[in-house]
């Protein structure tokens, strides 16, 4: 059973008082600095204050991180402001090695080799004579040393052509190999997002959870979000039965969603079945 501590407050408060390497696993999504229209939160700082105070709360995540620790660190742009990510990533170097670059491909159209087309996922269309639309968000797997162990495996997936499992030594017999760096992870069809998914920029429960997994998920785990949301990374955690979550929230509506939710009280995203009709008024298109 996974002991929550959902936090109302300043995530760089809240961190301050967490001891010193106590957190195996940090899994977040800050503000982009995008203009998201959060209902509290201003997401508008000048470029150079939002490094900053980046670098603020990514200092206090390197102080809580244990040595073998990971830090997922999920980062999107806008095609007209695409260098965010980077700018970011290049703000913490002093404080993170880069150890993997995930792509978390939100929608995809692949042409297999018996024809056609297969496009599945979800995503806002831009209409622009020079932008193509944006499908992806990265996830930096940032880690003290760039050399912990991770469990590839653990979200791996089955080999195409089943004559590599005893060709390659390295399989042990097993028909698991890594998945790569490419995660198609759609987030879940929503008909009204109020009801929904109350929150204008969420990542789905599936990411972070591969995130935890990819580290290594044991029962002794304590996995944080100090940018909680309406506790994704929360619902995670419980999934792959860490022993503790700890999660900031600055907002107080946020939060009692998160709560409701990690108490079992599931929003409309969770629920599965969707009438074909009423999946056509959703703001994201599905493919
Ligand atoms: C990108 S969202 C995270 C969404 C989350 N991953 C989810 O799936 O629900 C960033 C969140 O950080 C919150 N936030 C902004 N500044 C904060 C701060 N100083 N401390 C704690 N939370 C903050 C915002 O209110 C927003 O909900």
């Amino acid at each position: 059973m996974t002991s929550f501590e959902l936090h109302h407050g300043d995530c760089l408060e809240g961190m301050h008082v967490l001891p010193d390497e106590s957190v195996d696993v940090v899994v977040t999504s800050p503000p982009y600095n995008l203009g998201v229209a959060y209902s509290k939160y201003k997401d508008t700082a000048a470029r150079e204050e939002y490094l900053g105070w980046s670098h603020r709360w990514a200092g206090e995540i390197r102080r809580v991180l244990k040595p073998a620790g990971s830090f997922f660190l999920n980062v999107g742009a806008v095609p007209a402001n695409p260098m965010l990510p980077h700018e970011l990533l290049l703000r913490l170097r002093d404080l993170f090695i880069l150890q993997n670059t995930i792509h978390w491909i939100k929608s995809i159209t692949v042409t297999p080799k018996s024809g056609g087309e297969i496009s599945a996922g979800h995503f806002k269309p831009i209409n622009s004579q020079r932008f193509i639309t944006d499908c992806h968000e990265y996830i930096f797997h940032l880690t003290k040393t760039g050399n912990v162990k991770v469990d590839r495996l653990s979200i791996g997936v089955g080999y195409v052509h089943k004559s590599n499992i005893a060709r390659w030594g390295h399989t042990g017999g097993r028909d698991r190999r890594c998945r790569g760096n490419n995660w198609f992870i759609p987030y879940e069809t929503i008909v009204n997002r109020e009801k929904d998914r109350p929150h204008p920029a969420t990542f789905p429960v599936a990411l972070a959870e591969w995130c935890i997994k990819l580290h290594g998920c044991n029962s002794e785990l304590v996995v944080l979000d100090p940018f909680l949301g309406i506790g994704h990374a929360a619902l995670a955690a419980g999934k792959c039965g860490v022993a503790q979550f700890v999660g900031f929230e600055i907002d107080a509506q946020y939060l009692s969603v998160a709560r409701e939710l990690v108490r079992g009280k599931k929003t409309g995203a969770e629920k599965k079945s969707r009438s074909k009709k009423s999946a056509k008024n959703e703001e994201e298109l599905l493919f």
